[in-house]
């Protein structure tokens, strides 16, 4: 058991406003710890960083990796003419308050459409990991999706937030149509209640057993989904589960919420 690392996805990082739940940020620890062991290294980067829940959670499990961390958000939420700009501000406080200070030459400010590969892989190298949660329409999907696949490793992998959410119908049809336009060079092999998670083909059968395998994602049922022409590792999470963690988040007992999901 990474004890550590599952004390801070229960406790610490709930301090830190934000979306990425812990089934997902099992997922990340499982996946980029089996890259780490694996030697495939590369950088880590993240489109939507908000106030970098899912940030800090990619630093504190690349720490004592070689991988640099690169975080990409418009930065804009709540930005007045006057030039203030608490939402840069309120993520940079988090950083200190998690003891992880955001490494601002790695983050970069602006509209992911303005970007380059180039951009990316000049500060963190070519990509092992690619978290996508910025704009949720399809062209933000799109623009997104071609910018992660310019910078990504061999055994890279990409993270599609806010897939088959009702909530955003585009997400699930940009991540559909990046599938169906590689003609199987890249395929899903596991989806959580929110995200979906690809890779090329050549490394689907890794990442497959590396789901399997991993002792961080026993707690749930993994039910095998046909998606797209590849077979996907479909992290099945129970109602009675998530109500018993939410009560415990909810009346102050995070520390011991991590139990739930052993
Ligand atoms: C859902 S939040 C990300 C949540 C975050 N990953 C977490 O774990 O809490 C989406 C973020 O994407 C950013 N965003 C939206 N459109 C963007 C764009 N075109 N380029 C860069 N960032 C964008 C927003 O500013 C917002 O902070």
């Amino acid at each position: 058991m990474n004890s550590a690392l599952r004390k801070f996805i229960f406790h610490d990082l709930q301090m830190i406003e934000g979306y990425i739940d812990p089934p997902d940020s099992l997922v990340f620890l499982s996946l980029l710890q089996a890259q780490q062991r694996n030697g495939l290294e590369g950088g880590i980067a993240e489109i939507g960083v908000f106030y970098g829940r899912s940030y800090f959670l990619l630093r504190k499990i690349s720490e004592g990796s070689s991988a640099r961390v690169l975080g990409i958000d418009l930065f804009d939420i709540g930005r007045t003419t006057d030039g203030a700009a608490p939402q840069y501000n309120r993520f940079i406080d988090n950083g200190r308050r998690l003891g992880l200070a955001v490494e601002e030459d790695l983050i970069i400010t602006g509209d992911t459409a303005r970007l380059k590969a180039e951009d990316i892989v000049g500060k963190v190298g070519r990509t092992r990991f690619f978290s996508i949660d910025g704009g949720h329409m399809l062209h933000h999907v799109v623009t997104d999706a071609a910018l992660a696949t310019d910078t990504l490793a061999d055994h890279g992998i990409i993270a599609f937030d806010d897939t088959f959410n009702p909530a955003w119908p585009e997400v699930t049809v940009g991540v559909s149509d990046f599938l169906r336009q590689k003609e199987g060079a890249f395929s899903a092999f596991c989806m959580t209640k929110y995200k979906t998670y690809v890779c090329r083909t050549g490394f689907h059968a890794f990442y497959e057993k590396v789901i399997a395998e991993a002792k961080d994602l026993l707690a749930f049922d993994h039910v095998k989904t046909e998606f797209l022409g590849s077979n996907v590792a479909r992290l099945h999470n129970p109602m009675s589960r998530r109500m018993v963690y939410e009560l415990m988040v909810r009346s102050g007992m995070s520390a011991f919420s991590e139990r739930v999901y052993r």
